[in-house]
């Protein structure tokens, strides 16, 4: 048989099939073929997601936001905790919470077709065994050995995804941290502990990491839909600040603080998702996410400083930054160290009244 003709022999049966599938998703009844929903979650993703989890989603575009497509965690995490982690985001780290209900752009409807597009880049959930509970003292040691380098300790995110974060435990099964630590993430920084730990081990690390919990599991809760109604120009009889920009863009935190505290004329900009707004922002900041730029429409352009900041910490207020360049304000710039930081110095940060935490509280 010439390969000419096997090649169009394959080519026909191909053809077939894709025939025969037209046909199933044209009968009434079947509609949105999951084509559609993977082809609109790819959307979604390019609009939300791209900016930290990277173009092709493996990761590491921004702030160290971790693959959402290799084979181990596409197997090892199931819907739930898929949905959830893009729904609640992650409290205190870069991860927003995308969901309307905790003030957010998405519906439950296009978190589910961002889900299918992740979902068709690989294995599909496999339910995961579930091993003898380990003692977290013994965990503790191991984890101080070979994890906190990496992920950091209780307190503080190091840089890869932060394990003591309440949302991340509350949706993370024992099953689930057993199997991440156990297989690893092909092509990224987290190797197979298998390889190198005893099942006990894992075992005991995973105890230990479950002793972090505090509370039960996060819940989803309407946010009180507060958006930024406030003034849009901070301390409008103020003189202009003075910054120091880093390659033309960066202000330091102290000197945005500076010209705070000396009532100087100016407008922040929170570039985060929405919901992070609503939970928490530094004070007098309005919230004009780097998805939805036309919220920049009702900024003046009248020279007034315009420094834009985000968690991750220059992507998103880079967006806003560049978006308002293009329009032709002369003074902008980006909050160089980025708003976790402005909260760990204690500079001042506002919750709208009322506000609901994205999180169940610790008991
Ligand atoms: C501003 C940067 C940023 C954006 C935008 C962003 N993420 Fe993330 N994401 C992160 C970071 C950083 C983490 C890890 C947080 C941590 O635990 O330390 C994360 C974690 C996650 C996780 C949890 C993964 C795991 O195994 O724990 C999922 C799922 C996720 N992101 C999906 C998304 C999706 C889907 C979108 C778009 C709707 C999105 N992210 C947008 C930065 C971002
Ligand atoms: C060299 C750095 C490094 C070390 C050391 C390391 N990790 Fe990781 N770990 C990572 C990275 C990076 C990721 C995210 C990989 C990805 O993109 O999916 C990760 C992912 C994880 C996850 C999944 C988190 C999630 O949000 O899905 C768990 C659980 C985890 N690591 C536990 C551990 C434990 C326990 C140890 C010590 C035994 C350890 N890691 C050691 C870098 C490291």
């Amino acid at each position: 048989m010439s390969p000419r003709w096997s090649q169009a022999r394959r080519w026909s049966s191909i053809s077939l099939l894709a025939l025969a599938l037209v046909a199933l998703a044209a009968v009434p009844g079947l509609a949105d073929p999951p084509s559609d929903k993977v082809a609109h979650g790819a959307a979604l993703y390019e609009k939300y997601c791209a900016l930290c989890h990277g173009p092709t989603a493996q990761g590491y575009a921004a702030d160290n936001a971790p693959s959402l497509v290799t084979p181990q965690w596409l197997s090892g995490a199931d819907d739930a905790f898929i949905v959830n982690s893009i729904a609640l985001g992650r409290p205190d780290t870069a991860m927003g919470g995308f969901a309307k209900q905790v003030g957010g752009p998405m519906s439950d409807q296009e978190i589910d077709d961002l889900v299918a597009f992740l979902r068709s880049h690989g294995p599909p959930f496999v339910t995961l065994p579930v091993h003898a509970p380990g003692s977290a003292r013994k965990g503790a040691a191991i984890y101080a050995q070979e994890c906190v380098k990496c992920h950091g300790d209780r307190s503080k995110r190091g840089e890869a995804p932060w394990l003591a974060n309440q949302t991340f435990l509350g949706l993370a099964s024992d099953a689930f941290l057993y199997d991440a630590i156990a297989r690893g993430r092909d092509g990224t920084k987290m190797k197979a502990y298998a390889d190198q730990l005893e099942p006990e081990q894992i075992a005991d690390v995973v105890a230990y990491l479950r002793s972090w919990s505090s509370g039960p599991p996060p819940v989803l809760v309407r946010a009180k839909g507060e958006t930024s109604t406030g003034p849009i120009v901070l301390n409008p009889d103020g003189g202009a600040p003075e910054f120091t920009l880093r390659d033309q863009t960066y202000v330091p935190a102290d000197e945005v603080k500076r010209a705070l505290d000396e009532k100087k004329r100016m407008i922040l900009i929170d570039a985060r998702v929405a919901s992070d707004w609503d939970r928490e922002h530094i004070s007098g900041a309005i919230s004009v996410p780097y998805y939805a730029l036309n919220g920049l429409d009702r900024i003046p352009n009248d020279g007034t400083w315009i420094v834009a900041y985000c968690a991750c910490p220059h992507h998103a207020s880079g967006e806003v930054v560049t978006e308002l360049r293009k329009r032709g304000y002369p003074h902008t710039a980006v909050l160089d160290e980025g708003v976790l930081v402005w909260k760990e110095r204690g500079y001042p940060m506002s919750s709208p009244a009322g506000a609901v935490a994205s999180s169940a509280p610790a008991q």
